[in-house]
């Protein structure tokens, strides 16, 4: 009898502060394959690769900003990133935002995405924050699922978020108080 054992791949998300050469290229081609397959988080076509990789350099030195990646096997297969608020604005001290969230469509399927998201929500806390915020389009329903399974609460819609291929895009803005305090607010169900 021939028996086949499949391998299970290795998955890991890690907070950066830098980024080997190849590393860069990882994660540009993640990125890319990622809005090549309807995208989401911003970009509506894969910028040129020096371009983005630029990108990539420039959250790592904003203060502010900070990058998880999500590795299949070693390879960045995906990211996420903690905004907090600029240092003036002390009203928002304690609330950040989870955002420029994705997965590279090869690497889907792995739990990857949840980790990503519970990596920032323990970043988040570690530095005090309170309160999680963030967006997304409409159309973009695994990632809504994932949210609302992480307890992200939808408070507001803007039927104007976004405007792709000259149509406007619905965007939903979610919240997630990080000590679990949150009452329930939704408005869409
Ligand atoms: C959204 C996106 C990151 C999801 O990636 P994915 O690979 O499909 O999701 P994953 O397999 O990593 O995670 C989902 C699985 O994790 C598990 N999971 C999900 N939420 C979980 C939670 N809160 N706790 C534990 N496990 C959870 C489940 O097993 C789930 O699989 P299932 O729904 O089939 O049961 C990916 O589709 C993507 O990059 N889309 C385009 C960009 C985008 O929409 N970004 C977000 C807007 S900015």
């Amino acid at each position: 009898m021939n028996v086949q054992t499949q391998r299970v791949p290795t998955t890991a998300v890690e907070r950066v502060t830098t980024l080997s050469n190849a590393d860069l290229n990882d994660l540009y081609d993640a990125a890319a394959a990622a809005i090549d397959d309807g995208g989401g988080f911003g970009w509506l076509q894969p910028p040129d690769r020096d371009d983005m990789i630029q990108y990539w350099k420039g959250v790592l030195l904003i203060p502010e900003r900070d990058l998880l990646v999500a590795r299949l096997d070693g390879v960045i297969a995906g990211s996420a990133q903690l905004q907090r608020s600029p240092r003036n604005n002390e009203a928002q001290a304690l609330v950040g935002q989870l955002t420029t969230f994705f997965v590279a469509p090869w690497a889907r399927g792995h739990a990857l995405a949840p980790h990503l998201v519970q990596g920032v929500e323990e970043l988040a806390t570690a530095y005090g924050l309170k309160v999680l915020t963030l967006d997304v389009r409409a159309t973009q329903v695994r990632a809504i699922e994932i949210y609302e399974r992480s307890g992200y609460v939808h408070w507001g819609t803007n039927p104007r978020y976004a405007l792709v291929d000259g149509q406007w895009i619905t965007g939903y803005y979610y919240s997630k108080d990080l000590d679990g305090s949150q009452a329930a607010f939704s408005d869409r169900s």
